[in-house]
């Protein structure tokens, strides 16, 4: 008996921060965007916890109790009252450390597939609520779609979107951590005025009509500044990007993996491939979204 679960990458579309809050997160208005990158969890029954791993960067992720994966099967376990025995295999195709939410997706999809595993039949509700202590990208990884998270980002209102948006990916040399762009935008700001985080009209309509042009005109990231300070080779490929004619061009999340909104699907096709021979990305993906969120795709006697 096994469990297989798909799961998303995502773009934050805008990514508006405010300042530090007691607790140390920041309050946000983040709109998320699934694309059509995946990982891929199944969960097998075994005589103890154990998480393994394959894909290009496996070797970049941690197999221990960090993961998130293997986290979402301990907190399910604890709330049904058995151990969590159970081997957690990731086919992992989304960026490791990139802002795209790789270990978000693993932990939501790790959670979704054993509550099928082990027969628990929790709501959505209760699942979204193991998500959110998780991480605070969790529950979108679960939602997928398009949404706005506010909070920590982990409260979530879905999102109208009014056609697909066409994406291409450029992942970089090394990964950033996500705490140390916070500090880093903590930093940047120090002393300053930090507004409210709020979402913009401009860019939620222009993500109910479908339409890439407005897109483009209003996406923003307020970690991109701290993203950039810490990781600055990343303005080339933003440069690389724009002048392959990119409608625009961003930092996913806290990067450092580079977002670049095309018109149509062979724009986007043009645009990795001038990046791919730019020599300022690793590798270099295409994508749509939105895409649905978690999916049991396999389930196996
Ligand atoms: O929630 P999650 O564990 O994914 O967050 C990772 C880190 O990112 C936090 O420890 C914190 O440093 C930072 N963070 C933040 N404000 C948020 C979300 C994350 O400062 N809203």
């Amino acid at each position: 008996m096994s469990v297989t679960v798909r799961v998303p990458a995502k773009v934050n579309v805008q990514l508006a921060v405010g300042a530090a809050r007691a607790d140390g997160f920041h309050d946000l208005a983040n709109v998320f965007l699934a694309v059509g990158l995946y990982d891929e969890v199944t969960v097998t029954p075994a005589d103890g916890l154990r998480v393994t791993c394959e894909g290009p960067d496996a070797a970049q992720v941690p197999l221990d109790r960090t993961n998130l994966a293997a986290r979402a099967a301990i907190a399910l376990a604890g709330r049904c009252g058995r151990t969590p025995d159970v081997h957690v295999h990731i086919v992992k195709d989304i960026p490791v450390a990139g802002g795209m939410a790789g270990g978000s997706a693993d932990g939501a999809g790790a959670l979704l597939a054993c509550d099928a595993l082990w027969g628990v039949g929790a709501s959505r509700e209760e699942l979204l609520d193991i998500c959110a202590e998780l991480g605070s990208d969790v529950p979108f990884s679960l939602a997928g779609g398009a949404a706005l998270g506010i909070g920590r980002g982990e409260q979530l209102t879905a999102l109208e979107t009014g056609g697909a948006f066409h994406w291409v990916f450029a992942t970089a040399a090394r990964g950033l951590s996500t705490p140390a762009v916070f500090r880093e935008f903590d930093r940047l700001t120090a002393g300053l005025d930090v507004p409210e985080p709020v979402a913009s009209p401009e860019l939620l309509a222009a993500l109910a009509k479908g339409d890439p042009d407005a897109l483009a005109a209003t996406v923003s990231n307020d970690l991109q500044p701290a993203a950039l300070s810490l990781f600055p080779e990343l303005a080339d490929t933003l440069a690389a990007g724009r002048a392959a004619g990119a409608l625009t061009s961003l930092v996913s999340g806290s990067g450092p993996t580079t977002a670049f909104l095309a018109r149509d699907p062979e724009a986007a096709a043009r645009i990795a491939g001038a990046l791919r021979t730019s020599g300022t990305c690793r590798s270099v993906r295409v994508a749509s979204g939105p895409a649905p969120g978690a999916t049991i795709v396999g389930n196996a006697a």
